[in-house]
């Protein structure tokens, strides 16, 4: 399956995916993508030989032009599936809309609890006995996309931000790849915006 993965940052999940597939997982990351140039993601990208473009938000006038110009890089890739991977965007809803069904994102929270930024330190204020991580479909609304797969982590009595982040981001690497691959062992679809599942006993 023909990938294309959006970076901004570490790229962790990144690694996990790129880990899979030169394993076992039938995707083909044909390029990594990031709207910074210090992205430690990118430096992951090019270790495997995978090719990476960056693209700047930063050169061009509004989030409308740059999303424009996003998707024509993206889509000189023609990729079945676009992997969000701590992509730090808000996305215009003619992006989203372009890749409709084919546009995830995981994001490190129990969702629909704590949607946007800071999730670890805002579950440590909350007091909640747990904590996760969230693959979902994106849509225009932030973080509000129908759920594929959600993991649940315990939060110790002696966690911080740090600790816990970890114990979740440890998590995300594992349900990330999973997702991708019931995409691309077609296990997983979307037809119109509906999430569809076959073959699983
Ligand atoms: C992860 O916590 C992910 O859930 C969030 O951004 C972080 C990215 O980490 N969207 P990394 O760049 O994959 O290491």
């Amino acid at each position: 399956l023909p990938i294309v993965v959006l970076v901004s940052g570490s790229g962790s999940n990144l690694q996990a995916i790129i880990d899979d597939a030169q394993a076992d997982l039938p995707v083909d990351i044909r390029a990594v993508i990031s709207n910074k140039a210090d992205a430690y993601g990118l430096e992951r990208a090019r270790k495997a030989n995978i090719p990476t473009r960056v693209l700047e938000h930063t050169a061009f006038e509004d989030r409308s032009s740059y999303d424009q110009a996003l998707i024509a890089l993206i889509d000189e890739y023609q990729p079945a599936l676009v992997i969000l991977a701590g992509f730090m965007r808000i996305l215009t809803p003619s992006f989203v809309s372009h890749y409709q069904g084919r546009l995830l994102n995981i994001h490190p929270s129990l969702l629909p609890k704590y949607r946007g930024l800071h999730t670890h330190q805002r579950v440590l204020e909350s007091g909640d006995k747990q904590h996760g991580a969230s693959v979902h479909l994106v849509t225009e609304e932030l973080d509000g996309g129908p759920l594929i797969l959600q993991v649940t982590v315990p939060i110790e009595p002696d966690d911080n931000e740090a600790s816990l982040a970890a114990r979740v981001l440890t998590q995300e690497h594992i349900i990330y790849p999973t997702v991708i691959r019931w995409f691309a062992e077609g296990r997983l679809s979307v037809t119109n915006g509906v999430i569809e599942m076959d073959g699983v006993a």
